[in-house]
């Protein structure tokens, strides 16, 4: 498949992923929905995708919403389809089991919100704002939103954010958890890839395991700590697990074969 509406490139296991339709701002149109779920099949399957950086093109957005111009002709049983669609591909993303990035360098408001929310963890260029603007448009976020905003900011924040419809700049977004670290635009992507490199340089099966077992936390099916409990019980079986310790006896750096 061909991606019409998402830049990649893959350097030193990193695929990075552009939202790239920057004369509407990245929004998320079908098609970019429906490439994003392809490229997260190919994330999950390749062994040379080690992790994700997601972004936007261009420098004034992430991602500014779900394509509000695809919904006059919606009605509410299309509607439901939308959310179940959005919801399932956020879902594989935030259930990926290699660490995804956001680079938030510029707006993201509504799904581009959610977008950066299903995301392990986010990082922003100081000219990002976040917002969950849809009451604007008679709507409520529907890809997640009502939900991770709830358990990344409090449920205090959150109502105030999704009933007001206000943004946020990149240091309130920082201040209250939505973000981790807040850059200057031109350092963004090196940043993200440092961290990420820290986390590349740690062992996969574990990093794998951390996601799981965070990811636990909002799982309706899942008790959290029964689910700690199984996969620190998991790490043990691991040759990871093996070296890890082994080359902390040996006073050496460890060499993760990542099972
Ligand atoms: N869906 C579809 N098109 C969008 C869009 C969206 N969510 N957000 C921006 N665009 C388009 C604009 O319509 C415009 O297209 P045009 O040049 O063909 O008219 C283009 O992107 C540039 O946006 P513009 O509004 O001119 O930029 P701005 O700097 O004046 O304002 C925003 C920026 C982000 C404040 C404004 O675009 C906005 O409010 N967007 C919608 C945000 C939203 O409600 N998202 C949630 C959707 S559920």
């Amino acid at each position: 498949m061909n991606h019409k509406t998402l830049l990649i490139g893959i350097s030193e296991g990193i695929l990075t992923v552009t939202v790239n339709r920057p004369d509407k701002l990245n929004a998320l149109n079908g098609q970019v929905l429906e490439e994003l779920d392809h490229i997260f099949d190919i994330v999950y399957a390749d062994p040379a995708i080690r992790a994700v950086l997601l972004t936007g093109a261009g420098e004034k957005a992430f991602v500014a919403g779900a394509d509000i111009s695809e919904f006059l002709s919606v009605g509410s049983e299309r509607g439901i389809e939308l959310a179940k669609k959005g919801q399932d591909i956020f879902l594989r993303i935030e259930q990926c089991p290699k660490p995804v990035v956001a680079a938030v360098n510029g707006f993201a408001l509504g799904g581009g919100c959610e977008l950066a929310m299903s995301c392990h963890f986010r990082l922003a260029s100081d000219n990002a704002r976040f917002g969950q603007p849809e009451v604007n448009l008679g709507l409520i976020p529907g890809y997640g939103g009502t939900q991770r905003l709830t358990l990344l900011v409090g449920k205090g924040r959150a109502m105030e954010l999704m009933m007001s419809g206000n943004m946020v700049d990149a240091q309130e977004a920082k201040a209250i958890g939505l973000v981790n670290h807040v850059t200057s635009p031109g350092d963004l992507l090196d940043a993200c890839r440092r961290i990420i490199g820290t986390i590349l340089s740690k062992s996969p099966v574990a990093v794998g395991k951390v996601i799981a077992a965070v990811n636990a936390v909002d799982d309706k099916s899942k008790d959290g700590y029964a689910e700690e409990i199984r996969l620190f019980g998991e790490c043990f079986g691991t040759e990871d697990m093996k070296e890890g310790v082994s080359a902390f006896l040996e006073k050496r750096k460890p060499s993760f074969p990542g099972k």
